[in-house]
């Protein structure tokens, strides 16, 4: 079967985002504040991992109903034991065209070649600043960028497509836009700047801290020529934009500024198997007790579509438009952005 399915507002089922753990060796404030997510933070326990058979069962269903594009999320997806097995299994799976992962690339150096040879085909990795100190402050964890810098030439040197995530917050790292511009057009990598979002109930977000895409390119547009590209997929996250002349493309993911929430195909898989319609919306859908119960694949299947059938959430629009309902929200490490 591979049919099609429409939420409320018309929107298809395109994307599963999955997090594979919940923890993370960094310690970013934007998204896990040490404070809160501290030494004793209960994290989850692996019996309440969805497990790679779990997984790959359920993003078979996905792509049945017309899923094509899994990524792969945490907290940190690398921290989780042998992920190559888990790629493997879903680079198999029939109507899945692209698998990406999303992670702070400490680890890279070590996996690059295996995830690639796994079927990985990209990777967006974090990073936030050139600068050693600023970097380490901004982690938390005392971790400068070389590790990082090295993961993004490991998994260039493997043949995985590489983009760059930088978040930028006002009075925090705004000296680093124009230096990592520079950095990763010399790299020849996509760098893609993201306004810092009010995801989660913990990372202390305020209007005043965003510097929206305007901002941003009107900094750019001091020291380089640039223009509009189109978009490479229905619905794709990012603006983007060439420096004249050469193949080289920078990136803006506007949620504040722009909201893109009409052409949103993107489902969200926490790691303990809840179902999620919206970054922003902490209701989640308990597929993990389905999975666990004698429900057949058919079954599973009808309750995702009822799910996405009725699905209306749109969060950034209605921030943008100050509609916003009070609702629960989910932390941003938990449910992998
Ligand atoms: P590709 O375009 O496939 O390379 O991936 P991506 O940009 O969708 O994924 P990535 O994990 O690199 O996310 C980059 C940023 O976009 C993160 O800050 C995400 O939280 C944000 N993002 C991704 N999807 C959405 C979305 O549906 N809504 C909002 N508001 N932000 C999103
Ligand atoms: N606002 C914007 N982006 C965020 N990320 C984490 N927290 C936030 C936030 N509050 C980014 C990470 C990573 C991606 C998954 O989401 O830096 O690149
Ligand atoms: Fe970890 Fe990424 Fe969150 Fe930073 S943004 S704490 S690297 S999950
Ligand atoms: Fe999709 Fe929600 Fe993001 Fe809008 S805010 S683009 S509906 S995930």
């Amino acid at each position: 079967m591979n049919s099609q399915i429409k939420d409320s507002l018309d929107r298809p089922l395109r994307d599963l985002r999955i997090s594979v753990i919940d923890r993370c060796n960094f310690r970013c404030q934007y998204c896990m504040p040490a404070e809160i997510f501290h030494e004793n933070f209960q994290f989850l326990p692996k019996s309440e991992l969805l497990s790679y058979e779990e997984i790959v069962r359920l993003s078979k269903i996905f792509a049945g109903l017309g899923v094509k594009k899994l990524r792969l999320t945490g907290g940190e997806p690398l921290l989780r034991r042998d992920l190559t097995t888990l790629i493997s299994n879903l680079v198999k799976i029939e109507g899945i065209e692209d698998i990406g992962l999303t992670t702070n690339g400490v680890f890279l150096k070590k996996h690059a070649v295996n995830l690639k040879e796994a079927g990985l085909q990209r990777v967006n990795i974090s990073l936030d600043s050139l600068d050693d100190d600023l970097f380490k402050k901004m982690n938390g964890r005392d971790i400068g960028i070389k590790p990082v810098i090295e993961g993004i030439a490991a998994a260039k040197e493997a043949g995985l497509g590489v983009k760059v995530n930088m978040v930028v917050k006002k009075e925090t790292n705004e000296s680093q836009i124009l230096p990592m511009a520079r950095f990763c057009k010399d790299e020849g990598l996509q760098l893609r700047y993201i306004e810092f979002m009010d995801v989660g109930h913990t990372n202390g977000w305020q209007l005043k801290n965003v510097i929206t895409k305007k901002e941003l390119l009107a900094m750019l547009q001091t020291e380089f020529d640039l223009e509009p590209v189109e978009e490479d997929y229905f619905g794709e996250v990012a603006k983007r934009f060439r420096y004249k002349g050469t193949t080289a493309e920078v990136g803006f993911i506007t949620s504040v500024s722009e909201s893109f929430c009409s052409t949103c195909t993107r489902a969200r898989l926490s790691a303990n198997g809840s179902l999620y319609t919206c970054l922003f919306n902490g209701k989640g859908h308990d597929l993990k007790s389905l999975l666990r119960s004698d429900m057949t694949d058919e079954e599973l299947t009808g309750f995702i579509i009822s799910l996405w059938n009725r699905r209306d959430d749109r969060y950034s629009d209605e921030r943008a438009a100050g509609t916003v309902k009070k609702q629960e929200k989910i932390e941003m490490s938990f449910i992998g952005g």
